[in-house]
């Protein structure tokens, strides 16, 4: 196999940082739910985290594997100031969306240097930002239909905290990547 050429390689490379900063910012969420109390949105984005580093680690193998080197690049400090938990959640959505564009331009950059290994490990990120974004509109979809309503707020409280549960049996299988 090709050894990786420096463009591609520079892309994945800033995708690295890009998923660093998805596990420090969904682990500045999920500390700002623990301490508001909602220990279901908590342990929903304390599993998130972890997601995010598995994607960065994906990348940095990868990207070592085809004859490059993975860096780490500075990172922003994570927002950690929300309005409501509906704030927050649009904050999450409004980041898996800027992280499907950021994986779609690393696509075009893999393709238009003729990249074909790249694009194929792709693949799997274009899947998981469909899966990503979808679990997200639908909890956006129940608090908004739960309003300002507390009770409401309790029950998605306690679903997300099952979706954290569920979400560990996922990790936990042998091929549950
Ligand atoms: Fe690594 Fe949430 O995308």
């Amino acid at each position: 196999m090709a050894m990786i050429k420096k463009t591609v390689e520079k892309a994945i490379v800033h995708q690295i940082k890009n998923e660093e900063h998805s596990t420090r910012l969904y682990l500045a969420m999920a500390s700002w739910c623990q301490v508001k109390g909602y220990p279901g949105a908590a342990a929903f984005l304390y599993k998130q985290t972890d997601e995010e580093r598995m994607h960065m680690l994906k990348f940095v193998h990868y990207l070592n594997d085809r004859g490059g080197h993975s860096l780490l690049l500075a990172l922003d400090d994570p927002t950690a100031e929300y309005k409501s938990l509906t704030d927050l959640f649009e904050k999450v959505l409004k980041h898996e969306e800027f992280i499907t564009a950021e994986i779609n331009k690393l696509y075009e950059v893999a393709l238009n240097e003729k990249d074909y290994t790249t694009g194929s490990f792709l693949q799997w990120f274009i899947t998981e930002q469909i899966e990503e974004e979808s679990t997200v509109h639908g909890i956006l979809d129940k608090m908004k239909l739960a309003g300002k309503d507390s009770g409401g707020l309790f029950l998605i409280d306690k679903e997300l905290s099952a979706l954290a549960a569920a979400k560990g049996a996922a990790t936990a299988a042998p091929a549950g990547e």
